[in-house]
């Protein structure tokens, strides 16, 4: 039975019991305290908690989970997956263990035919928490299962909650016997692998406060209601319905590990070591898809590290099979054909999550290509010097210069036999850290800790109310003061600070300042205070949703908490910095119609007069394509597009298309700022122009990659982008003065005057070749017999680097081909020496080769060279030892 069908069985059966079916969440939820969703409780966690009303009764869901602590085990195993679904109903305050009991049962075992997953009812063992009689009367009641297929087992296996504070309960497993080829006989309690579980019910009626471990936990108190929680996992069920052997070999990952399979020429089943590394790719290219498609980006912390070192490994593993090329071009688009008929989002959004995944990959490769080698070489190091692990201070180099993760240089280490000093790098890590943590602090929230901020918003009791979209100032109230990272009820101007001011953080009940978010900076200005005192602000930060900041300098007076104050933004700024953010969305509008929609957002800044785009796109523009993306923003200021803002459900700004940002967090209600109506529609909480024409110009100064897949436009607005153009129109002048040309000739003339340059410069570089070698004629004198041969060796001097080897083949041509000839010249430019052998045919018979006297002659210079045995060259450092050189090769011919 294919996965999909099990998933379609299981959502139609409990949308029959009068569960409403519920679309999984996406894999990033917010909950500070996961990563990504790992049950499928996760999404319905306040209503167990009681701190919202559930809208039904009960519930069923397929929710996809990815679960990373095994990382490790993956492939090893098998029964580590890191993305997997679990298929889950849900009741609240509704039935209870019967319900859920008997639900499971009818599902279970009832036939296929009729709809059911049909596993055989002997083969059904489950378990539930010692002490929980209910459960197990329950057990024998309704499904009639015998006393000695009932198994009781302590907290750790059968007590479940999140392993943190939230809900919880007691749980009753189902298990499958795969039969005694898998295994002894005797239950779960006995052996986990033959006996599988499937199944897992939660009674979930506790509250719990603290988690230490698994046994060692706090219950607060009960839930407000009784509640079920369920899951099953789909995987499992699959492998089992199939009649496979693990989760790697079902319809939704195998395919993936055929076409690795292809690849690399080699068999899944050959052995373990290379089974483990087919599973990795099979499971970790599922997962960085899946990931991927609910907008996860590669990144270096949190959850872009986790797809990262996913997708790393992946792409490690098909080295380790020897596949060298790039692979995920081949296997995503694999893994997306069996995983659409269930998230068919993966095809509307492939072009982005190729990109990604792509752009990842080649980044990746050349990460391996410059690490390997250092790591190599500090192995080679490690290994010389008797050591049995690296240090951390090369694994910390290795991370830092080129952005091998620590695991990754555990892995390739030990594939050469060697530890790796962990405890080491991670200390090293950690002072960067610190060094990195205390540096932005003190850029963006001060030094505050942000518990203090939390205190303030607590104390507000609502969000600061922003009143900058429509007012450049106002009045309002002093709710919190910072100085030095600390509260205070006043703080007044110290006495050493009167030249500078004094640094403050101030919170105002309403404000008009814009603090620095969605890349537009922050507004400055200046907060005067009712009884006097006056605060320059120079940065205005959030450090936590809904909390505004101002930071500046107290410049006179006192300013005490419950205080009113009147804001005053600096309007020039902020007119021009509201410019560049209208552009910002033009440029980015343009951008699509030019590249297709794929090009969408990754980063910005609009600061006054000036902003910067980055964007996702596999390819740049042409001179031309920019030149037409300029005319047509352009154009646009020019249609005096009409600007306004709306706030509307995030679903209907969906609907109506409007663009954002990928990995975002909206919330239910959202801002749109359109550009002409319909023509640029984006979810955004900055502050624009009210009219496209006020832009006046738009001047891009360039595009150009930035790397993995990103680019990034950047370009003058308004009176900047005049500025600049009337700059280079001043250059423009002093050249066409200069040159005496009309502007339009300028091209041309340059382009001349080089050419002639040029010419000039060869001329004159053939007439120093001609002179050289008229000069050459009268060399010939030189040539001496050295052990039978004729030699002739002279040093040209300085500023006769070049005509070398020209000069060398003319004079052992003057020398003839009676005798062995080998003329050696030395000469040097710039005060580095070059030496040439050249020898006749006759000399070549006798043995003597070019290549080797000119080694060792620049082993005298301080370098290298070589050559063939007829011609050869070479160069060194130090050029007075070019008298030396020729000695040398002297010697050598005696010899
Ligand atoms: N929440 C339960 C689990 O994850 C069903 O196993």
């Amino acid at each position: 039975m294919e996965t999909a069908e099990i998933r379609r069985r299981w959502l139609s059966f409990f949308e029959s019991r009068d569960h409403a079916v519920v679309p999984s969440a996406p894999l990033v939820h917010d909950d500070p305290n996961l990563l990504f969703v790992n049950a499928g409780m996760v999404p319905f966690k306040p209503y167990f908690l009681g701190q919202q009303t559930p809208p039904w009764p009960r519930a069923t869901s397929v929710q996809k989970c990815v679960r990373t602590l095994d990382i490790e085990e993956v492939g090893r195993t098998t029964r580590h997956g890191t993305f997997f679904q679990m298929n889950g109903n849900f009741a609240f305050g509704d039935y209870f263990k019967e319900g859920a009991i008997q639900h499971a049962w009818d599902l279970v075992t009832g036939s296929q035919d009729d709809g059911f997953l049909g596993f055989d009812p002997d083969s059904i063992w489950v378990t539930v928490l010692e002490g929980d009689d209910e459960a197990a009367d329950l057990w024998r009641r309704v499904a009639g299962l015998p006393q000695e297929r009932i198994q009781r087992r302590g907290n750790v296996d059968n007590y479940w909650s999140m392993g943190v504070p939230g809900p919880g309960g007691p749980c009753s497993e189902i298990y499958v016997d795969r039969g005694p080829e898998h295994g002894p006989d005797g239950g779960p309690v006995v052996d986990e692998d033959r006996f599988l579980e499937i199944w897992n019910l939660v009674f979930m009626q506790d509250e719990l406060s603290g988690v230490r471990s698994k046994t060692d936990f706090d219950i607060a108190g009960e839930l407000p209601s009784k509640n079920i929680d369920t899951g099953m996992g789909l995987e499992r069920v699959a492998y089992l319905l199939q009649g496979v052997d693990n989760i790697y070999e079902i319809d939704e990952v195998y395919p993936v590990i055929e076409r690795a399979e292809q690849m690399s020429g080699r068999a899944y089943g050959e052995d373990h070591d290379t089974d483990v590394r087919f599973r990795v790719v099979g499971d970790h290219v599922r997962s960085g898809l899946m990931l991927m498609g609910d907008g996860v980006t590669p990144g270096n912390e949190g959850r872009g590290y986790v797809l990262r070192r996913l997708l790393r490994r992946a792409v490690r593993s098909m080295r380790l099979l020897g596949v060298h090329d790039a692979s995920l071009p081949q296997l995503l688009p694999v893994s997306k054909d069996v995983m659409k008929s269930s998230y068919p989002e993966l095809e509307r959004d492939w072009s982005r999550i190729s990109e990604t995944a792509f752009g990842e990959e080649d980044a990746f490769r050349r990460t391996l290509a410059s690490g390997t080698t250092i790591l190599d070489t500090a192995v080679a190091r490690a290994k010389q010097s008797g050591a049995t692990r690296l240090g951390g201070a090369e694994a910390f180099q290795l991370h830092d210069t080129y952005g091998f993760p620590i695991d990754l240089t555990l892995e390739m280490a030990s594939e050469q036999g060697l530890a790796v000093d962990e405890a080491g790098f991670r200390s090293l890590m950690t002072e960067q850290r610190q060094r990195a943590k205390a540096d932005a602090r003190t850029k963006k929230t001060g030094h505050a800790d942000t518990s203090i901020y939390r205190t303030i918003a607590d104390t507000l009791g609502r969000d600061v109310e922003f009143t900058g979209y429509s007012e450049m100032s106002g009045d309002g109230r002093v709710v919190g003061l910072l100085s030095d990272g600390r509260a205070v009820d006043r703080l007044g101007l110290r006495p050493h600070d009167a030249e500078h001011g004094t640094e403050v953080e101030l919170v105002l009940g309403r404000t008009p300042f814009y603090a620095e978010a969605g890349g537009q900076l922050a507004d400055r200005g200046t907060i005067r205070l009712a009884g006097g005192a006056v605060v320059e602000v120079t940065d205005v930060q959030k450090p936590m949703p809904g909390l505004i900041v101002h930071r500046g300098r107290l410049v006179d007076g006192e300013i005490a908490v419950g205080e009113s104050a009147t804001a005053e933004i600096d309007q020039l700024r902020r007119a021009s910095v509201s410019r560049a953010h209208t552009a910002t969305h033009i440029v980015h509008k343009v951008l699509r119609e030019t590249l297709g929609d794929t090009a969408t957002q990754a980063g910005s800044e609009n600061a006054p007069g000036r902003l910067r785009f980055d964007f996702r796109s596999t390819r740049g523009l042409s001179p031309d394509e920019l030149a037409a993306v300029e005319a047509r923003i352009n154009q646009r200021l020019m249609d005096d597009l009409q600007v306004s803002a709306a706030e509307m459900p995030l679903t209907e700004a969906r609907e109506l298309g409007a663009m954002a940002l990928f990995g975002e967090r909206y919330p239910d209600t959202v801002r749109v700022v359109s550009v002409g109506g319909p023509w640029s529609l984006e979810l955004c909480g900055g502050t624009h122009a009210l009219h496209s024409a006020q832009l006046s110009l738009v001047k891009i100064l360039g595009e150009a990659s930035i790397g993995s897949g990103i680019r990034r436009v950047e370009a003058l607005v308004g009176a900047d982008a005049y500025q600049h153009l009337a700059r280079e129109n001043v250059i423009v002048n002093q050249l066409t003065d200069t040159l005496k040309v009309r502007p339009d000739e300028l091209h041309d003339r340059v382009a001349l005057l080089v050419a002639r340059l040029k010419d000039a410069e060869r001329e004159i570089a053939q007439a120093k070749s001609r002179q050289a070698l008229a000069a050459a004629a009268g060399l010939t004198e030189e040539a001496r017999d050295v052990g039978g041969i004729t030699l002739l060796a002279h040093d040209l001097g300085d500023g006769a680097a070049d005509g070398l080897r020209a000069l060398a083949t003319d004079l052992r041509g003057r020398l003839g081909n009676e005798r062995p000839v080998v003329v050696a010249l030395t000469g040097s430019a710039d005060g580095r020496p070059s030496v040439v052998v050249a020898t006749n045919e006759v000399a070549r018979g006798r043995g003597v080769r070019a290549g080797a006297l000119v080694k060792v002659a620049a082993q005298t210079l301080g370098g290298g060279g070589g050559g063939k045995d007829d011609l050869a060259q070479g160069g060194g450092q130090d050029a007075s030892q070019t008298g030396a050189a020729l000695q040398r090769i002297e010697e050598e011919l005696r010899a």
